[in-house]
Parts: structure tokens; C-alpha cells; sequence
């Protein structure tokens, strides 16, 4: 019998090891196509190592390999392309500024956006058949965004799925995401992702920094977690463990992002690092008439793009004729993502205006000397990945951190949107074309690029092993099943305290007393001497 059992457990130990032909589900509810393209790659890998995945998302394949099976949310809300309009960066938050709060309230005001997206989408979720279908098959393990929603944790409860969960992060940890794994996020040296503060902070900064750390967390948990709860709760008439608590049966994140660009911060195993994984390395054709532009260029060509959330073309007149005489001194040519151009680009001068380029593919050609970017982390990541010095003009979210920490790793130089003249602007394109900066960008390329395994093979491997060992294996530190008081030892200050006060108390009444018998011995001396 025992020889049995035995026999029993070692087969089922067998097919535990085994990764292979996983049921995994992908749920990926935010309208950022940018933030899609990050996890693509990792989806149509696993797919391709014949696992059969099903993925949840705004943006279905047009051409999904074998056993990939798409459900779509479109129509769920608007999707995020070029929605940024450039206007909106001139001259606000003034009445702030005089206050000298501008800088937390624009943090405060990025993420505000954040709430309506997150419950207007979760509020479509709870009734969108196709995701109610695909959540109640079983699946081994499942992937989801982490970024500013729990709804899917809820909705998985919901169709009572079991599997390890592992977040997928396009940038650094969200605020609220290092409770999730027990990882320290001490404000002292690590920077909330919307600051702009590199690890080494003053006082001012390292004040600023703890409270937006703290502040952030229940912005999180009471703008938008808990009313996720009721929505759910709400059109399913039952209550559901607090979203915080599914949160935290995270097994594995996958963030987007390396410490040599990004900075170090402490990890714990189960938080892996594989920026980059986005990366395409296969070589694609660049258009024509933009190679031709390229091929005509003796001095080389930078390149000018501010991504795909925001729209270019509203940029106030003033501001473009700014930018077109500065880059017009260059020597070099020019070439700018911006959306209403010709079908084959438009010239003024040496500066060619296209609608869309093939970022990676040209940052990696050979005459592409630098990139103006604003910083989004895809940017950053195709740049440092080319070795091309850059020029970062942040807008919002991780922007200005990205470009503070472009400044401290020696990758480019940052630049203020608001207070960009021509000549901030031409200097600071120039100090990027330098010899020094150019070679500063390609040590820290070669740098950022030397790891144990490529970043998408880094992931397929957790996730592969999340697959084979669940909940066997946990990854997170003990610290996130503490509360807020333990976590910060809060209480056993409360009893040194305690104890050091009931010391010095102690020692208090011992010396009165000492003092008073000393005083009665003198007092009986005197009494002899007079007899
Ligand atoms: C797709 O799934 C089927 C059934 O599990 C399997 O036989 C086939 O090899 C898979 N295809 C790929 C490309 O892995
Ligand atoms: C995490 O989820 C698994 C599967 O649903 C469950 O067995 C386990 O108890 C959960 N752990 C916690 C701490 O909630
Ligand atoms: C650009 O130059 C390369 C290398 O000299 C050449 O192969 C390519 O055909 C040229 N492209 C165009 C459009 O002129």
C-alpha cells in the first residue's frame, strides 16, 4: 500500500514538473496600447512553447499563433493612442508653483486620472460575457496587469479560479505593489515613480517622498480599490475577500524594468526584473522614403518622438517654431514623429515630419546619433538598448523620474517641457551629440545589456516555474502578511519605550530614596554633635 502511494506521488510529481502545454490565462484590462506591447511578446512566446493561452485585452491579434486564443474588450471604453494633447502642459498648475507644492500636486493629479478608467472599465467587466466565459475554465496559472486595478483579482474570485497569480508590471512597482510580495519601499532611498528624485534625496525630498509614498498607498486603497469591491459586489449581490487580501496571493511580478536604468532598489525573489523584454530583435524594413531621407544625411540624423500617448500636432504654433529653428542650427538631420505629416513625411528644411516611425529599428541604425524623447519607459528602454544618448523632455506618470535617472546613469540630459527655449533646447540636443555623452551611452548599453539570460527568456522561466510550483514555492517575504503597526515594529518601539520610561522611573525613586536616607543619617549626625 505504502509502495503504492509512493508510486502515486512520484507520478504526480512528474507531471507537476512538467510545464509543458500549461493553460494559462492572460486579463489585461487598461486602454494603454503601449502597455500591451509589453506583454505581446512574453504572451506569443509562451504560446509558441506550446502552452495554450487566452488572453483578455483591448487589442486582439490580427494574426495570433496556434493555440492563442483572443477575447477581446473592445468597446468596453476608448483606447489610449495619441489622446494627449500637448496644450495642456502650457502654463497650469501656476497658482501651485507660487506655493511651491507644484511638483507633489502634479503627482497627485496624474494619478487622479487613473480612478475613472479603472472603475468605468470594472464596471463594464462585471458584465461582459466573453471574459465571464473564459473565467470559469480552469487555468494553471494566470497572468494580469498590475497598474490601477484589482477588478480582475475580484472577478477571477468571482468564477472561483484557484491557479498562482503573477502580476505583469510595464514600469517600475506601483506604489501599492511592493505590499503585495512583502518588498521594502523605504521612502528614505526609493523614490515613489512619479517623483522626480533619484535615490540619493535632501531632507526636502526625502519629506516629500514619504508622503506621497504613504499618501499614494490609500489614494490606492480608498479611491479605487474599495469602490472596485462594490462594484463587484454590487452586480453580484455577495461579498468577496477584501481585493487587498487577493492581492497579496501574488506569487510572482514580472516588472519592466533593469537597475542599471532604472536604479537599484531592494528586491525579494519573487520581483524579476526583465526590462527589455519588449524588445524586438528581429530586423523590420524601414519605409523608403525615411531611409533615403537617412542615406542623404553626411552629419547623421536625431530622432524626435514624444510616443504614441501624445498627440504632437497639439502643440501650440509658438512652441513648434521654437523647436524647428533650434533643430534648423543643427548640423545634423532631423527626423519627427508627428501625426499630421504627409503619406511620405514632410520637409522643412533639414527636419522631416513622418506620422509614424519604426522607433527601435531606426534608434538602432547606425547614423542615428540621438533621440528627443519624453521619457516613457519603452523610449528609454529601445534608446539604452541602441546605446543612443538622449535628450528627455517628461510630460507625467514615471516621466520625470525615467529622466532624472537618464541624467544619473549617464544616459542623456533632461530637459523642461515648460521652460524650453531654443536655446535650452539646441544646447541641450548638442551636449547629447557630444563625443562623451555618445560613448557614456554605450558603456551603459553594454552595461544594462550583460545579464544572466535575455529579459523575455528571464520571464517565460518564472512564469514556467510559477507554473510547475504555485503555491510550493513561495517567492514573497513573510512581511506582507504583516499590518501596517507590525510591519513597522511600531509596537515593539511602543514597548521600549515603555521599558525605558519604567527604567528611568525606577532609577528616579531608587535616588530619591538614597537621597532621603543619606539626608537622615547627616540630620542624626547633627543631633549627636549637639548632645
Ligand atoms: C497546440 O495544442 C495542441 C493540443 O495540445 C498541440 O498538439 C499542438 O502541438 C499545439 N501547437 C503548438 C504550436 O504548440
Ligand atoms: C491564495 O490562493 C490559493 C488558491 O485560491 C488559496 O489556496 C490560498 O489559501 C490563498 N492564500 C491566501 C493567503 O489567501
Ligand atoms: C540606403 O543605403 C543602404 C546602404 O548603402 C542601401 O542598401 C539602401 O538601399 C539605401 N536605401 C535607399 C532608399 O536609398
Amino acid at each position: 500500500m505504502r509502495a503504492l502511494l509512493t508510486v502515486f506521488s512520484l507520478a504526480a510529481l512528474t507531471t507537476l514538473d512538467d510545464a509543458n502545454a500549461a493553460r494559462i490565462l492572460g486579463l489585461f484590462p487598461h486602454t494603454g496600447k503601449s502597455h500591451q506591447m509589453v506583454f505581446e511578446p512574453l504572451l506569443h512566446t509562451l504560446a509558441e512553447r506550446g502552452h495554450h493561452v487566452t488572453v483578455v485585452s483591448f487589442f486582439p491579434l490580427k494574426d495570433p499563433p496556434e493555440n492563442y486564443t483572443d477575447v477581446s474588450l473592445e468597446g468596453i471604453a476608448r483606447v489610449g493612442l495619441e489622446v494627449v494633447d500637448l496644450s495642456f502642459f502650457e502654463n497650469n498648475h501656476f497658482i501651485s508653483k507660487a506655493l511651491g507644492v507644484d511638483n507633489i500636486l502634479r503627482q497627485m493629479l496624474d494619478l487622479h486620472q487613473l480612478v475613472e478608467m479603472a472603475l468605468g472599465t470594472c464596471s463594464k467587466l462585471v458584465n461582459w460575457p466573453p471574459l465571464a466565459a473564459a473565467l470559469r475554465k480552469d487555468y494553471d496559472v494566470i497572468l494580469v496587469e498590475n497598474f490601477n486595478s484589482d477588478c480582475m483579482l475580484g472577478l477571477s474570485h468571482i468564477y472561483g479560479q484557484k491557479a498562482p497569480v503573477v502580476a505583469l508590471l510595464t514600469s517600475s512597482l506601483m506604489h501599492w505593489s511592493p505590499d503585495r510580495m512583502g518588498v521594502s519601499d523605504n521612502p528614505a532611498y526609493v523614490p515613489v515613480m512619479s517623483s522626480d528624485f533619484t535615490p540619493r534625496m535632501t531632507f526636502f525630498e526625502r519629506l516629500q517622498n514619504t508622503f506621497l509614498n504613504v499618501y499614494f498607498k490609500l489614494w490606492f486603497r480608498y479611491c479605487i480599490q474599495v469602490k472596485e469591491q462594490e462594484i463587484i459586489e454590487r452586480h453580484f449581490g455577495r461579498r468577496i475577500p477584501d481585493l487587498q487580501d487577493l492581492a497579496k496571493n501574488t506569487s510572482l511580478m514580472l516588472v519592466n524594468v533593469f537597475h542599471s536604468l532604472n536604479g537599484v532598489r531592494p528586491l525579494v525573489p519573487g520581483v524579476v526584473e526583465v526590462g527589455g523584454m519588449h524588445l524586438n530583435h528581429k530586423r523590420t524594413a524601414i519605409p523608403s522614403y525615411i531611409e533615403r531621407f537617412i542615406n542623404e544625411s553626411h552629419e547623421g540624423v536625431v530622432l524626435l518622438s514624444f510616443g504614441s500617448l501624445i498627440k504632437t500636432a497639439t502643440i501650440p504654433e509658438y512652441k513648434e517654431r521654437m523647436i524647428m529653428s533650434a533643430l534648423s542650427r543643427l548640423k545634423q538631420k532631423v527626423i519627427w514623429k508627428y501625426e499630421e505629416s504627409g503619406e511620405e513625411g514632410t520637409l522643412e528644411g533639414n527636419v522631416l515630419k513622418v506620422r509614424w516611425i519604426p522607433q527601435y529599428e531606426l534608434l538602432r541604425h547606425k547614423k542615428v546619433l540621438a533621440f528627443i524623447g519624453h521619457g516613457g519607459l519603452l523610449g528609454m528602454t529601445e534608446a539604452i538598448a541602441a546605446g543612443k544618448p538622449m535628450v528627455v523632455v517628461p510630460f507625467f506618470g514615471d516621466q520625470p523620474y525615467n529622466a532624472a535617472m537618464a541624467t544619473e546613469v549617464g544616459l542623456g540630459v533632461k530637459l523642461s517641457y515648460e521652460h524650453m527655449t531654443e536655446e535650452t533646447l539646441l544646447a541641450a540636443v548638442q551636449t547629447a551629440l557630444s563625443a562623451e555623452m555618445r560613448l557614456s551611452a554605450r558603456r551603459v548599453s553594454k552595461i544594462w545589456h550583460d545579464r544572466e539570460s535575455k529579459p523575455l527568456d528571464t520571464a517565460v522561466y518564472w512564469t514556467e516555474r510559477v507554473i510547475r510550483w504555485g503555491f510550493h514555492d513561495p517567492l514573497h517575504t513573510a512581511g506582507r502578511d504583516l499590518n501596517f503597526i507590525e510591519y513597522n515594529l511600531l509596537d515593539v518601539a511602543a514597548v521600549f519605550v515603555l521599558a525605558i520610561v519604567v527604567v528611568i522611573l525606577i532609577l528616579k525613586l531608587l535616588l530619591t530614596a538614597v537621597l532621603r536616607l543619606i539626608k537622615a543619617g547627616f540630620s542624626g549626625k547633627d543631633k549627636e554633635k549637639i548632645h
